[in-house]
C-alpha cells in the first residue's frame, strides 16, 4: 500500500460522493495560486466534518486554524441559515484568501473570522460569553493542541463534539523516537483528554490523499 493508492481511493470516493458543488474547486485553485500550504483537510474528511456537523443538529462551530477556509466552508454549510462558526487564523495572509473564499461561496454572514495567534484571541471570546458552541474543530499549531482542548470544552455545551486534526501524524505519536513538536503536542492532547473526566473520547487513524494521519473525538458528557 502506498500514497498512491490512498490518494487514488480518495479521489473514488470524492467522485462517487462529493458532488461538484460541494468539492470547492474554486477554493482550492485560489490557495494554489496564492501559494497557501496544501494541508487543508480533504475533500472526504471535509463532508465528514460537515455530516458529523449536521448529525449533531450544530449551529455554532469553533474552529481554530482557517488556513484558506476550507474546511470551515464544509462547517458553515451545516450550520444552516442563521447559523455561526467562529474561526481563528494567525496569518493575515491565509486570513485574506480565506475570507474571499467564503465570500464566492456564499457563506460570509455564517463566518466570523478572527485574525491572530488563537491563544490570544480565545480569552476575549471568552470574556464575551457567548452561547455555547455545538462543535469545536481545532485545526492549528500542534504544541498548542491541548490548550486549544481546554478551550474548547470551556466554550461548548454537554453533547457537543470536539474534533482534532493531525493527531497520528504519520504514527509519530506513538512512536517515543519522535519528539519534534507535533508528536508531542499529539501526545500531550491524548494525556489531557485520558484524564478529562468531562469527555468520552477515541481517535481513528485516517489514510488518504494526505497519507497517515487521524482525527481525535470527544463528547462533552
Ligand atoms: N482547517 C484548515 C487547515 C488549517 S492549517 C482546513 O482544513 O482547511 C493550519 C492553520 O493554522 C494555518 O493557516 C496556520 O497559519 C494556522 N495557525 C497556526 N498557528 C496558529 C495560531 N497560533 N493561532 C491561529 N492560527 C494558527
Ligand atoms: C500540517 C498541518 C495540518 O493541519 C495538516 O492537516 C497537515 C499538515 C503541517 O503543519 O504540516
Ligand atoms: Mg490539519
Amino acid at each position: 500500500m502506498s500514497q498512491q493508492d490512498w490518494t487514488r481511493v480518495d479521489e473514488y470516493i470524492s467522485a462517487a460522493l462529493i458532488s461538484k458543488d460541494e468539492s470547492q474547486q474554486a477554493t482550492l485553485a485560489a490557495n494554489a495560486r496564492e501559494n497557501l500550504p496544501a494541508i487543508d483537510v480533504s475533500p472526504p474528511q471535509g463532508k465528514l466534518l460537515q455530516l458529523l456537523a449536521s448529525a449533531i443538529g450544530a449551529r455554532r462551530i469553533l474552529e481554530i486554524g482557517t488556513l484558506g477556509g476550507y474546511s470551515t466552508i464544509w462547517l458553515a454549510r451545516a450550520v444552516g441559515d442563521g447559523g455561526k462558526v467562529v474561526t481563528f487564523e494567525v496569518d493575515p495572509r491565509h486570513a485574506e484568501v480565506a475570507q474571499a473564499n467564503i465570500a464566492r461561496e456564499g457563506v460570509s454572514a455564517r463566518v466570523d473570522l478572527r485574525v491572530g495567534p488563537a491563544l490570544d484571541m480565545l480569552p476575549l471570546l471568552e470574556s464575551e460569553r457567548p452561547e455555547p458552541f455545538d462543535l469545536a474543530f481545532i485545526d492549528a499549531d500542534k504544541p498548542s493542541n491541548a490548550a486549544y482542548f481546554a478551550y474548547a470544552l470551556k466554550l461548548t455545551r454537554p453533547g457537543a463534539l470536539i474534533i482534532v486534526d493531525n493527531v497520528v501524524r504519520e504514527g509519530a505519536v506513538a512512536d517515543p523516537s519522535q519528539t519534534d513538536g507535533g508528536a508531542l503536542g499529539a501526545r500531550a492532547l491524548f494525556e489531557a483528554v485520558a484524564e478529562e473526566k468531562r469527555v468520552e473520547a477515541t481517535a481513528v487513524q485516517t489514510v488518504g490523499a494526505k497519507g497517515w494521519d487521524g482525527f481525535l473525538i470527544a463528547r462533552v458528557k
